[in-house]
């Protein structure tokens, strides 16, 4: 499994919420993803038009966790928002698993909770960017998948 979890919440100014799940499926399936995550507190249910790729949708991120013990998570954090303790690679340096991983990106609207999340044999990763901004996490993904892809 190549996995992606992203959080769905509401977006100010895009009125069609399932014309955006359907741009995280076509980002994230041709870099070579197998499946999407979505943690969905508002429970507005997202949904994409292609089975090929399956989802499946967490109330909190606290149930995703709980379910994928036996994966390496590869945490995706702008370094602004990694606290000082803990210990991150730049994205290009790293070298991803090579199976049963899921790429876990935060809120648009916030970040990671990383100090609470099960960091042992899993992985916190930074895109360097110019004066270290965020970048959206959809960017984030394409981002990641594509350095996977070329890195094999
Ligand atoms: C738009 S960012 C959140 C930015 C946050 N609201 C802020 O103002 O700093 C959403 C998510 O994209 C991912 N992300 C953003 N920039 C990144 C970077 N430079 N490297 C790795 N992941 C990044 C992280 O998972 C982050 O939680």
């Amino acid at each position: 499994m190549i996995g992606v979890l992203t959080f769905w919440e509401t977006f100010v100014g895009v009125d069609n919420p399932i014309y955006l799940a359907d741009i995280w499926k076509d980002t994230i399936k041709p870099l070579g993803a197998t499946n999407l995550f979505y943690i969905d507190e508002e429970g507005l249910n997202p949904k994409h038009g292609d089975e090929s790729l399956p989802c499946k949708i967490y109330p909190a991120l606290d149930d995703f966790i709980a379910e994928h013990k036996d994966k390496t998570l590869v945490y995706l954090e702008a370094k602004r928002n990694i606290p000082e303790a803990i210990k991150y690679q730049e994205l290009k340096d790293f070298k991803h698993p090579k199976e049963n991983v899921i790429y876990l990106l935060g809120k648009d609207s916030s970040s990671l909770p990383l100090e609470t999340l099960p960091l042992k044999s899993n992985f916190v990763v930074s895109i360097s960017t110019r004066d270290n901004l965020a970048l959206w996490s959809i960017v984030v993904a394409g981002i990641v998948l594509y350095d996977r892809k070329v890195k094999q």
